[in-house]
């Protein structure tokens, strides 16, 4: 029954995940015994398969800190300067499970029409008062709702309803005692201070009870000091390569990706063989790529994984303006075939919507899958919440639009400054997903379910299983796509996941 993914792949027609299906195979075990560990790189594995995407709506400090305690890990974007991008690298690096690294802060004469507007943007219940309104400077008091509620005047100073007789912590306690100080105190945070009284960061509640079920989650993906692992994407610049010796002069990634629409250049070659001389312990992702050809050329410069994908991703007009690409499923296993035999891991990026590409993309191949509007719009991404048309949403746009170029991300698509720009992705939004920390587990689950179907037990199994030709698929008539979704319903209820 079915076909090989070398017979239904062999044939002329470039897929992607929705146009193939994968045939059941036997179960003999329970989808909790479904082993999702793989490896990332040569040398980094993840417990969770799914990385995030580095772009400037996506991953920053606290997307990637999130990520890493879900077994998985994020990629920072370089729409920003190296100072930058080494700071929000540090706050990864630094970053102590339970914490609050950045907390919401206002200024003392910063009004409660303030404190409700950050409230309803950042999702937070409390806020500290510092005495520039920053993270770093002296604290004077603590706001949350408590003090606002009954309060009708949104225009008066929160310096006059916020709490001064304040618990605080010691910058120089152990986690243990700030975290037992808080269970004592019945308070929604504790503050923790430098002995001059700055802030430095908050123990909340919500964070304690969250590590409190941390057993529930997917092993913390850490590096050999036990620090959160953490990528970063570069280019492929002269400044480039200062950007990754601040990053490693600093100690603060383990990874970087060289972030192109079409990787197999010259320039990709170069500077990967600058970084493995400059760098030799640091992992160094190259791509994108969608062919074998291309791929041979990266691993021979001695690339540590591989990122397929061009145009696949939700907000990606490559195809159309450049007519260039490759349908996602197609591309995953050509450049996974090829790389595999080789000992290197491929990450399937750009086009996964569901649990169910992410299942596909593992068992065409892939290592790990790297999404990009799957993680935009959940608490964790950068920006603030806004409202469109009734729906709460956040901003989410291509590296390749013309507004994240104005930012300065026009290096990935070799755009020539002098000229016009063409832009190769667009902006827009996407609907509020809530966090991260309930979306990676439901997804991770319903993965596991995707392999115990097959008859699979493991990543590295779906592998195996593809080489030896045991997992068998068909093509998906447009028709039976449409059997395949939800039909015939007047109204329905769906996780939008
Ligand atoms: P998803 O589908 O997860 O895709 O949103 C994210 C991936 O898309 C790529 N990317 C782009 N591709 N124009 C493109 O052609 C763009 O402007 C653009 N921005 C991002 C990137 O590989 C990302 O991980």
């Amino acid at each position: 029954d079915g076909f090989t993914a070398a017979q239904l792949f062999g044939q002329g027609t470039t897929y992607t995940y929705d146009d193939v299906i994968f045939l059941p195979g036997h179960i003999d075990f329970g989808a909790h015994e479904v082993d999702l560990s793989s490896h990332l790189t040569r040398t980094l594995k993840l417990a969770t398969p799914i990385v995030s995407s580095p772009m400037d709506k996506v991953t920053e400090a606290e997307m990637a800190i999130t990520m890493a305690m879900m077994g998985g890990m994020g990629f920072l974007h370089y729409n920003m300067t190296a100072e930058e991008q080494v700071q929000q690298a540090k706050r990864v690096k630094q970053h102590v499970p339970g914490f609050v690294t950045r907390p919401a802060t206002l200024a003392p004469q910063s009004t409660i029409a303030d404190f409700e507007s950050l409230k309803a943007t950042r999702d937070v219940r409390g806020v500290c008062i510092t005495e520039d309104g920053q993270p770093g400077s002296r604290l004077l008091g603590v706001v949350t709702s408590r003090d606002t509620d009954f309060l009708n005047d949104r225009l008066t100073p929160l310096s006059e309803v916020m709490t001064r007789d304040l618990d605080t912590a010691s910058e120089s306690a152990s986690v243990e005692q700030v975290l037992e100080q808080l269970k004592k105190s019945k308070r929604k945070l504790l503050p923790v201070v430098s002995s001059q009284g700055q802030l430095v960061r908050v123990a909340t509640k919500a964070t304690f009870l969250e590590e409190q079920r941390a057993p529930r989650r997917a092993a913390t993906s850490v590096d050999s000091a036990g620090r959160l692992l953490l990528g970063a994407a570069v280019g492929t610049r002269a400044d480039d390569r200062a950007r990754v010796d601040a990053l490693r002069a600093a100690d603060a990634v383990d990874a970087v990706i060289l972030d192109s629409s079409q990787g197999d250049s010259t320039y990709q070659l170069d500077m990967l063989a600058y970084l493995k001389k400059a760098h030799p312990e640091l992992q160094v992702i190259c791509g994108n790529v969608v062919t074998g050809r291309q791929a041979r050329s990266l691993i021979d410069g001695g690339a540590d994984a591989l990122r397929v994908g061009m145009g696949s991703g939700s907000i990606c007009t490559t195809q159309e303006v450049c007519a260039v690409g490759r349908g996602q499923a197609t591309a995953v296993y050509q450049v996974s075939r090829m790389a595999n035999a080789r000992g290197v891991p491929t990450i399937a990026d750009g086009g996964i919507q569901n649990s169910g590409h992410i299942v596909k993309a593992l068992s065409l191949g892939a290592s790990t899958v790297m999404c990009g509007s799957l993680l935009a719009g959940t608490t964790e991404a950068p920006g603030e919440y806004f409202m469109v048309d009734g729906v709460r949403v956040k901003a989410y746009r291509g590296m390749g639009s013309l507004e994240a170029m104005a930012k300065g991300s026009e290096a990935r698509y070799h755009s020539d400054t002098q000229n016009l720009k063409i832009a190769q992705g667009v902006s827009g939004t996407v609907r509020d997903k809530g966090s991260i920390r309930n979306q990676i587990p439901f997804l991770a689950q319903a993965v596991r379910q995707g392999f115990q179907d097959m008859g699979v037990r493991s990543v590295s199994g779906a592998h195996a299983a593809l080489k030896q030709g045991a997992v068998m698929l068909e093509a998906r008539s447009s028709a039976a796509q449409a059997e395949g979704n939800i039909h015939d319903m007047h109204s329905f209820n769906k996780v939008r996941w």
